[in-house]
């Protein structure tokens, strides 16, 4: 389809060019799929105005201009100016096998990857969940258009938590609730930590906000409680390299990455670096010694600052700390450093980081940093609204968290009775599989079938229907059809050439035909609902199709291109679904 595309938008520009000459064509010719026509132009409305043309006779060159290739049968001006195209039965048919086929887009170049990195000595809760399943969907849609991708796992396990951590640990450990649930007592203390820590401002009379992990770096107030007094000082001493810290620390790190490995091997997710903001320790007084002689940074009161203005970097932003005036360093510059070196380790084209929504203007800021540091890969901030439940929002410091694989396990319980709704006769051992592919895939699905920049809220009615663009549709969907396949089989029948296709068969080889066109526009675009929408429109393609067209009862030749249908459709579900990092069953 990618081809056939690039052959109609080309033959179109070269009429106009021919028309008018090259130096009227302000925009290129684009044909792309249409929910209107098997293939549509619009670009006719936006090139009458530099053309002096009505769109309407513009786009009636443009159909002229297309009208003898091979695959068009038939071109239709539309108003205000559009060119409908209906492709030929036989030229659909005899590119079916296009649809398994990916542009090799990404070929010789690599991508870096940051996902997940999530924050040592806390829990991954459903607010992490996104980062790591639209990351990991990302590495695999980028693999498939042949990207070389590195996966970097940027762990939050360095910064001012560690310092709250060791006090809250020396002043309110319970050991035996350590040694059976590790980081859950680490939460606990931490959290325990911050009320106390409440309860001294309180007393203080200093304002107290409601909810941010992310402000601590700022300077310790006039008016700070002991309890942060204390965490500061920790910091410091773990800074400077105090051996009993620091073996605190790593003992922090090590718990946690127990857990989160545990959770990725369940969720089939895996890197290629676990890069955490620490690896940069070393890199950061270079790093800010290097931003200081580029001119890119300046002192400031003691500290160093990066400052934005909008002639040089196209906006204003609040300047960027990256050495405060203690000689300590920031998250920000700890970024810079891993910027720096992910350019010089991979020289990647483009570098991808995934975070929730309230990091913004922090990667506004270090891509700004970066442009002047002369990095010239594509920096993409891939954020995505941050999920809520409808009881609200998450934080880790007032410790109302629900566990990632509390709601794994709910997930899967849940998928059970769903199979057993579904499938009644279903063997205790499938139903398991089932409920373990079925619940974990809506828990996905439900992330990244929605425009990523939207607000999720995680209801359990809407993740698990089997109606609607979701996980168990899709996945029914398959099962359906690999069902079909078997009854079919044994009967004796094989896949054959496509026949004369009837009108359901004809939608759905053309939906098949626009796999490649969504996966390739993920790849590009770094938003995997558009892989959903497609594989929800394929299924219900294939429902249509199936309602209208008999495979089992239809005569042999018509049975044998149905199967062959059948074949490709559940190869594509499979496919899509496994870029998302969702699995399938052979039956529900
Ligand atoms: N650990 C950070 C957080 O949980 C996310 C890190 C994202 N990557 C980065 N290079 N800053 O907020």
């Amino acid at each position: 389809m990618h081809a056939l595309l690039e052959e109609l938008g080309s033959a179109a520009s070269a009429a106009l060019v021919k028309e008018f000459g090259a130096e009227k064509l302000s925009v290129p010719v684009v044909f792309e799929p249409s929910p209107r026509a098997d293939v549509q132009c619009a670009t006719a409305m936006r090139l009458g105005k530099s053309l002096g043309r009505a769109p309407l006779d513009v786009a009636a060159l443009l159909a002229d201009a297309v009208a003898a290739h091979p695959a068009v049968a038939k071109t239709e001006v539309a108003k205000p100016g559009f060119v409908n195209v209906t492709l030929h039965d036989a030229w659909l048919a005899a590119h079916l096998d296009d649809a398994l086929v990916h542009r090799p887009v990404g070929a010789g170049q690599t991508v870096v990857l940051d996902y997940s990195s999530p924050n040592v000595a806390k829990p991954m809760h459903i607010g992490h969940i996104r980062s790591t399943i639209l990351g990991e969907a990302m590495k695999r849609v980028l693999r498939a258009v042949g990207y070389t991708v590195v996966a970097d796992n940027h762990l939050g396990d360095w910064g001012t938590q560690f310092g709250k951590l060791i006090v809250a640990w020396r002043r309110y450990l319970d050991a035996a609730a350590y040694a059976r649930d590790p980081v859950g007592e680490l939460l606990r203390i931490y959290v325990k930590f911050s009320d106390e820590e409440k309860a001294q401002k309180a007393a203080l009379g200093v304002p107290v906000r409601s909810d941010d992990d992310d402000n601590d770096d700022a300077p310790l107030p006039a008016q700070a409680p002991e309890l942060l007094r204390e965490a500061r000082a920790e910091l410091v001493k773990l800074q400077a390299g105090d051996p009993e810290n620091v073996a605190l620390w790593k003992q922090f790190i090590d718990v946690s990455m127990i857990e989160f490995e545990r959770i990725y091997k369940r969720l089939g997710v895996s890197f290629d670096e676990v890069l955490g903001e620490s690896f940069y320790n070393d890199r950061l007084p270079g790093t800010v010694d290097a931003l200081l002689a580029t001119g890119t940074a300046e002192p400031s009161q003691g500290a160093v600052v990066v400052n934005f203005t909008k002639e040089r970097d196209g906006a204003a932003m609040t300047p960027m700390l990256v050495r405060k005036a203690d000689g300590g360093f920031l998250y920000g510059t700890s970024d810079v450093a891993a910027m720096t070196y992910r350019v010089e380790r991979w020289n990647p084209s483009r570098i991808l980081i995934v975070t929730d929504e309230r990091q913004q203007l922090h990667f506004r800021q270090l891509f700004a940093v970066a442009r002047r540091l002369g990095i010239e890969a594509k920096l993409e901030h891939v954020w995505f609204g941050l999920m809520r439940l409808p009881e609200g929002t998450f934080s880790t410091r007032d410790g109302n968290v629900i566990s990632l694989e509390a709601l794994l396990d709910e997930a899967e319980e849940r998928a059970a009775a769903v199979a057993r709704s579904l499938n009644p006769e279903l063997p205790d051992a499938e139903v398991a599989n089932v409920a373990r592919v079925v619940g974990l895939g809506s828990v996905k699905y439900n992330d990244l079938s929605k425009d990523r920049q939207t607000l999720v809220t995680f209801t359990w009615d809407k993740a698990l229907s089997l109606q609607g663009n979701t996980a168990p549709y899709v996945q029914y969907a398959y099962a359906r059809i690999r069902s079909i396949q078997r009854k079919v089989a044994e009967l004796g029948a094989v896949p054959g050439p496509l026949v004369a296709l009837e009108p359901a068969e004809r939608a759905l080889v053309l939906t098949l035909l626009k796999y490649p066109l969504a996966v390739e526009e993920v790849a590009m675009s770094a938003r995997p609902h558009v892989l959903c929408d497609y594989l929800f429109a394929l299924a219900g393609a294939f429902a249509t199709f199936f309602n209208d067209c008999p495979v089992k009862d239809a005569e042999p030749a018509v049975r044998a291109a149905r199967l062959t249908l059948c074949d490709r459709v559940a190869t594509v579900l499979r496919r899509g679904l496994d870029l998302l990092g969702i699995e399938v069953v052979e039956r529900m």
